[in-house]
């Protein structure tokens, strides 16, 4: 069964970003021309999946609900579901098995932004897997600040270790996820790390376990950031910036590739444009329809 379902995880308190975050979430903030959270919504669109969880604090999921409605706007469908305490992303999935059901489903943490030619097809090649999970490794220059695989001397990943302070490798899990139905269940069997939180990388090391874990490398051709930092935020702005402005196309434009998948009709982007006043967003928006 291909995945057709994804959640959104934009929670936690941000305490990292603070005061630029005490009285809004990190995922609301804007990463150059659009809010954070524009950019995870774009990477499930380009998975192909229509129907996504957004869940957050109770103070912020009316801020998000305000933003994005029910998602028709875009040919989506959002639902919202509170978590009241960030007590881990593995979390998602219990909170969100009503939502989930008997399908598969994927997870991207709020922060996290993809780009790079090629994505599309590794995003539905992972959605169309009908049994095991899929996670994304990239290789950074600080890995103990991430989710990290350990290899063999043979280059088969034998283990997962969250944010160790002597890493096995360079290759960071990104925050994307795809699983199968059996990660509800696994979900429920985690008890909290020493840390306290309910650790996806528990649920990793599951598949793992099950030899039922992929894990893909994103090469050189592709830019992984997260924003957990305020450089790294500013970082996410600076790449946005320029590639934006280098190339005049967008990054993370969700009424692009609604339009580009039939999701939505011109009138619609053109609605959308007339509401976004004099900016550049709205110009960009009127020239795709517009075919120039
Ligand atoms: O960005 C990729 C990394 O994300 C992975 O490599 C790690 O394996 C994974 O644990 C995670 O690490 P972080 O240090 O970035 O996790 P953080 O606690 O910052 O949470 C990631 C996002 O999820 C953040 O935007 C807040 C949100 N969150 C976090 C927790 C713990 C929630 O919504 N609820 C939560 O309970």
């Amino acid at each position: 069964m291909t995945t057709s379902k994804a959640i959104i995880l934009a929670g936690g308190n941000g305490t990292r970003l603070y005061p630029a975050t005490r009285a809004v979430s990190k995922q609301l903030m804007p990463v150059y021309d659009k809010p954070m959270i524009y950019y995870p919504i774009s990477t499930m669109m380009l998975a192909g999946i229509r129907d996504i969880l957004i869940v957050s604090t109770p103070r912020d999921l009316p801020l998000f609900r305000n933003l994005l409605g029910d998602g028709s706007q875009w040919g989506l469908n959002f639902s919202y579901i509170e978590q009241t305490a960030p007590r881990g992303l593995a979390e998602a999935f219990i909170l969100g098995q009503p939502f989930i059901g008997g399908s598969n489903v994927a997870m991207i943490l709020g922060d996290n932004l993809y780009h790079g030619q090629g994505l599309q097809p590794l995003l539905r090649a992972a959605a169309a897997k009908e049994t095991g999970a899929t996670v994304f490794a990239y290789h950074v220059a600080n890995p103990e600040r991430y989710g990290v695989v350990a290899y063999d001397a043979q280059g088969i990943p034998i283990d997962v270790v969250e944010k160790p302070k002597v890493p096995p490798s360079h290759w960071a899990v990104t925050g994307l996820y795809f699983y199968d139905n059996d990660v509800i269940n696994i979900a429920h069997t985690l008890t909290p790390s020493a840390r306290g939180e309910l650790e996806i990388a528990d649920i990793n090391r599951a598949y793992l376990r099950d030899k039922k874990l992929e894990i893909v490398p994103l090469g050189r051709g592709f830019a992984w950031l997260d924003t957990g930092t305020h450089e790294s935020l500013a970082d996410a702005t600076d790449f946005v910036r320029l590639v934006e402005q280098r190339q005049d196309i967008k990054i993370g434009c969700p009424e692009e590739i609604a339009f580009n998948q039939g999701l939505i009709d011109a009138e619609r982007v053109l609605k959308i444009a007339a509401e976004s006043g004099q900016t550049p967003y709205a110009a960009y928006l009127k020239r795709l329809v517009e075919g120039n």
